[in-house]
């Protein structure tokens, strides 16, 4: 398990519509492993393979925090089948710096997708972990969370990360 470095905004990959999954072999094997110990180290609830710039629709969660044991889940070319409710909470992205912000998302989902395998999955995600998933799923498709603020507080962010990039550079 290798850790490897996390993809910030602007980076391009994170906009791209991730290609599906369609060889479930050794090497997606490896990815997820570096993809899990890349959002343990972090440490995140959820990582997107392009958030470490592959882009390939996959995904890792956990949301449990237990540092015992760590058993995430995979989500291989997941999709969301239906919504309900609305849940309005804080949310940040690991590949999002120094940011959050309070997004409203379904607070029930059905979500169908593939594991580690190549096997069907199909279950239902309410609350925190139902918003860790929308969040996730988000990434394969080339959204971010601060896609869903308003356009105000999209460009206070963008002028926010300008100062923070041109820190980076001074240092
Ligand atoms: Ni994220």
């Amino acid at each position: 398990m290798a850790i490897q470095p996390i993809v910030t905004f602007p980076q391009p990959v994170l906009r791209d519509k991730a290609k599906k999954v369609t060889k479930f072999d050794d090497e997606l094997k490896n990815l997820i492993n570096d993809m899990a110990a890349t959002m343990y180290d972090a440490p995140g609830v959820g990582l997107a393979a392009p958030q470490i710039g592959v882009s390939l629709q996959l995904t890792v969660i956990d949301t449990s925090r237990n540092k015992e044991e760590r058993n995430f889940l995979v989500l291989a070319n997941p999709i969301i089948v239906k919504g309900e409710g609305e849940q309005v909470d804080e949310e940040g992205c690991l590949s999002v710096r120094e940011y959050a912000a309070n997004v409203k998302r379904y607070e029930k989902i059905w979500v169908e997708a593939q594991d580690i395998n190549g096997e069907p999955l199909k279950f239902e995600a309410e609350g925190f972990f139902a918003r860790v998933v929308q969040h996730e799923l988000d990434h394969l498709n080339g959204t971010l969370f601060i896609d869903h603020l308003s356009s105000l507080k999209r460009t206070l962010y963008k002028k926010k990360l300008k100062k923070i990039l041109l820190e980076d550079e001074q240092e």
